[in-house]
């Protein structure tokens, strides 16, 4: 798989919050994501650059890859800490569960160690091919509005998620062979983990939308965002439970999306590309 670093560099300017117009429940699902990417994604990239350290020398192409992988969660996640602005600009703090995410991560890798933060990263990377399918299968309404902002970047963050969806299982199989169980246990601690942040950290969007009229009719509000979220759950789950959680499961072989190439391959001429140096 040829990985390719995108110059990506969104101007957010006319971003909306609600950027899912006709569900603005499912657009705080996502802008919870948000807030945790400025918080996961540089744990990966520590993670990875560790990772590297103990690939063998032979591992030309996982090592050049572990490379791309940084550059592309490094543009993700500041990317996302633009658009955060945005949403601090509209009244949702996020600053507090930030940090508090941030030191999650701390802790994981000076006290849980390596293998779990790979186990856990893994995990995460595993998260990428299915949320790709969610957004590029289930929400049709969005590919037609990928020009506004916000869409954007959650499509071509998603697009670039499944390219590079080989890397770390890729550098899991070399540290710890196939390492069956706890790489499972590594997938649901950190699908618990992050789904818990983001369900409190969504509800509280709603919340702030209902206190403040952005939202109107609390049970109708309400039941739209248990929707996006039972949504979510149910094209996940199975996803997870059949696919990524069989012993033999390699996203390597998981075959390419072509709804997620058009996006790659638009963001490649608008944006250009940085050539590896
Ligand atoms: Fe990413
Ligand atoms: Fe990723």
């Amino acid at each position: 798989m040829d990985l390719k670093l995108r110059k990506v560099d969104i101007d957010f300017s006319d971003a909306k919050v609600h950027w899912n117009p006709d569900h603005p429940e499912f657009s705080h699902v996502f802008n919870a994501f948000s807030v945790g990417a400025p918080c996961i994604e540089p744990f990966l990239i520590k993670v990875m650059r560790q990772v590297k350290d103990l690939l063998p020398e032979s591992a030309t192409e996982l090592r050049r890859d572990v490379d791309l992988f940084n550059s592309q969660e490094g543009r993700h996640y500041r990317m996302h800490m633009k658009f955060n602005t945005v949403l601090n600009e509209a009244g949702y703090d996020t600053r507090e569960s930030e940090a508090k995410l941030k030191d999650d991560y701390r802790r994981f890798l000076e006290e849980k160690g390596l293998k779990f933060s790979l186990a856990y990263s893994e995990g995460f990377e595993t998260l990428g091919p299915v949320l790709s399918g969610y957004f590029f299968d289930r929400s049709p309404a969005l590919m037609r509005r990928w020009d506004q902002p916000s869409i954007f970047l959650w499509l071509w963050h998603v697009a670039e998620e499944y390219e590079h969806r080989h890397v770390v299982n890729g550098c899991w199989k070399a540290l710890y062979g196939n390492g069956y169980w706890y790489r499972v246990y590594g997938l649901w601690y950190c699908l618990i983990h992050l789904f818990r942040f983001v369900l409190r950290e969504s509800n509280r969007m709603v919340k702030r939308d209902l206190a403040a009229g952005r939202l109107q009719g609390r049970v109708r509000a309400r039941l739209r965002f248990g929707r996006a979220l039972a949504g979510l759950f149910a094209y996940a789950l199975p996803r997870i439970l059949f696919v990524a959680c069989r012993r033999s499961y390699d996203p390597a072989k998981l075959p390419p999306m072509e709804q997620a190439m058009f996006i790659l391959d638009e963001t490649s001429k608008r944006y250009g590309i940085l050539e590896p140096a």
